[in-house]
């Protein structure tokens, strides 16, 4: 299998490579792509990925929807012209099967208490409040949405944004800078590994979810750094994930958080994926291990999954919030997060916490848990590889071959199945996979249908990289560690 996907890249590097050699010597001296004297606007290697990679598969990526994101939605045709460039057909779309959308409990969609609410917001305040929090832009919602938060996740307070990526973008800088320390898991989200960039802190990255390489760094570098610069790091911050958006995999919390007590480093943990997705009462990965909320300083979290909203949240000591409220330029100068958008986030978790009069909330919970322990266990059965841990709704399936990508994500779709693909650079070049997402919105005959679709398209693709015998999945499962980091 490796050798065959080194090969597979190989072909695909060597075949772009002649073409761009012809291209230089045949093509480019006839035409005036580059403004005369400028440098290349393009960076060279994005250049080549975007000419030779993705413009041959991106029918698979960015396909537009033309409906709301729940368990079935309308998806727009993208057809491929005879110059590789792609197009949306806006009048021509298909019913499909959704597998794509992190609406993880079915609020993406029209709900039968939020929406109303969500219609009475817009038509009180509109779309937009125009205005940063500290101007004009915060709204009786906000100031709700927040104490609604801080109530649910378990924290004093919270600061909430327009949206989740800045918010860890915008937030890590304003927590650490020069003379700090950030301890990274290797497969932190982007917008981690911008926000830490940004913030000019030292950078240590440790191996995906592995407490004991946590504390090898945590040791290495106090004592390096007090040998060397003879004073210790203004302060170490370890940021880790609830559950791993690529692999699936939730986090090894109670482990993580007795050695950051030890070596007195805070924890700051992003729920975009766990918050509401997991635990009894939805309230994500400490609830689901048994970690108190309190050992856990900084918690971050984002609303465009469970909740069907946008935006995200930091939620953390009254101290802590107050002086991001004082300092964090997404506060500060950006928009606030529309109301309409903090009023589905309110609505989403009264339905949650059964404050609604109904008990719609627990079902969903223990809807999104059981579609998503039945269908990994049937993956598993049919003799995929499939990364993660039983209860998180989110299931990568190994691919590893680039040209599998396109193959898988057609083939599916011809069956009126959406799945997002995911490959470089959101994942090593050798590791492409299927991402699915399983909702509470699914019937137990989408389930059977997707797996049915599933194991036809991978049967035709050849993804199946294991015998399909139950009892040999069972011990493969309960004796390998599964995670693409294993690899
Ligand atoms: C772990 C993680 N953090 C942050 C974000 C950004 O959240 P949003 O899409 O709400 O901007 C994502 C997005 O998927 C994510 O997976």
């Amino acid at each position: 299998m490796y050798f065959s996907t080194y090969l597979s890249c190989c072909l695909i590097l060597g075949f772009g490579h002649l073409r761009d050699f012809f291209r230089r010597i045949l093509v480019l001296p006839f035409t005036d792509y580059n403004l005369q004297g400028y440098a290349p606007i393009f960076l060279d290697h994005e250049d080549f990925y975007m000419r030779r990679g993705y413009h041959r598969v991106q029918d698979c990526f960015s396909r537009p929807i033309a409906s709301a994101p729940d368990a079935w939605f309308d998806v727009v045709e993208k057809v491929r012209d005879d110059e590789e460039k792609v197009l949306d057909r806006p009048t021509k779309s298909r019913k499909c099967l959704n597998l794509g959308s992190y609406n993880y409990l079915g609020f993406g969609s029209f709900d039968e208490y939020c929406t109303p609410r969500v219609i009475e917001s817009l038509k009180k305040f509109s779309a937009s409040t125009c205005s940063s929090r500290v101007d004009a832009g915060t709204t009786s919602v906000h100031v709700e949405l927040e104490e609604c938060v801080a109530k649910y996740v378990g924290k004093h307070s919270v600061i909430v944004f327009g949206m989740g990526y800045a918010t860890n973008s915008s937030i890590i800088p304003i927590l650490i800078g020069k003379g700090g320390l950030i301890i990274s898991d290797s497969l932190n989200h982007n917008s981690i590994i911008n926000g830490a960039r940004g913030s000019g802190a030292n950078i240590r990255i440790f191996q995906h979810n592995t407490p004991s390489h946590l504390e090898r760094i945590l040791r290495e570098e106090i004592a390096k750094r007090q040998t060397k610069a003879h004073k210790p790091w203004k302060k170490i911050i370890v940021i880790i994930e609830g559950i791993y958006s690529m692999e699936g995999e939730i986090c090894k919390l109670p482990e993580i958080v007795s050695i950051c007590k030890k070596y007195k480093a805070y924890v700051y943990l992003d729920e975009a994926h766990s918050i509401g997705a997991i635990g009894n009462t939805g309230r994500g990965v400490c609830e689901h291990l048994g970690v108190n909320t309190a050992d856990v300083d900084i918690m971050m979290g984002t609303f465009s999954k469970s909740f069907g909203s946008c935006g995200g949240y930091i939620a953390g000591s009254k101290e802590l919030i107050q002086y991001l409220k004082h300092h964090c330029p997404a506060h500060l100068y950006a928009t606030s997060i529309s109301t309409p958008s903090a009023q589905q986030i309110i609505s989403a978790i009264k339905v949650i916490l059964g404050e609604d009069g109904s008990n719609r909330g627990a079902q969903k919970l223990a809807r999104i848990r059981d579609n998503s322990n039945f269908f990994r266990s049937e993956l598993w059965k049919m003799g995929f590889k499939v990364l993660g841990d039983y209860d998180s709704p989110v299931m990568p399936i190994m691919l590893y071959h680039p040209a599998k990508i396109p193959a898988f994500s057609r083939e599916c779709l011809r069956e009126n199945v959406a799945i997002a693909v995911v490959g470089f650079p959101a994942t090593p070049l050798m590791l492409a996979r299927a991402r699915i997402c399983i909702s509470a919105s699914h019937s137990k005959q989408d389930l059977i249908k997707a797996l049915e679709v599933i194991g036809k398209v991978g049967d035709l693709t050849g993804i199946k990289y294991f015998p399909a015998t139950p009892k040999k999945q069972e011990e493969e499962r309960d004796g390998i560690k599964i995670g693409c980091c294993s690899m």
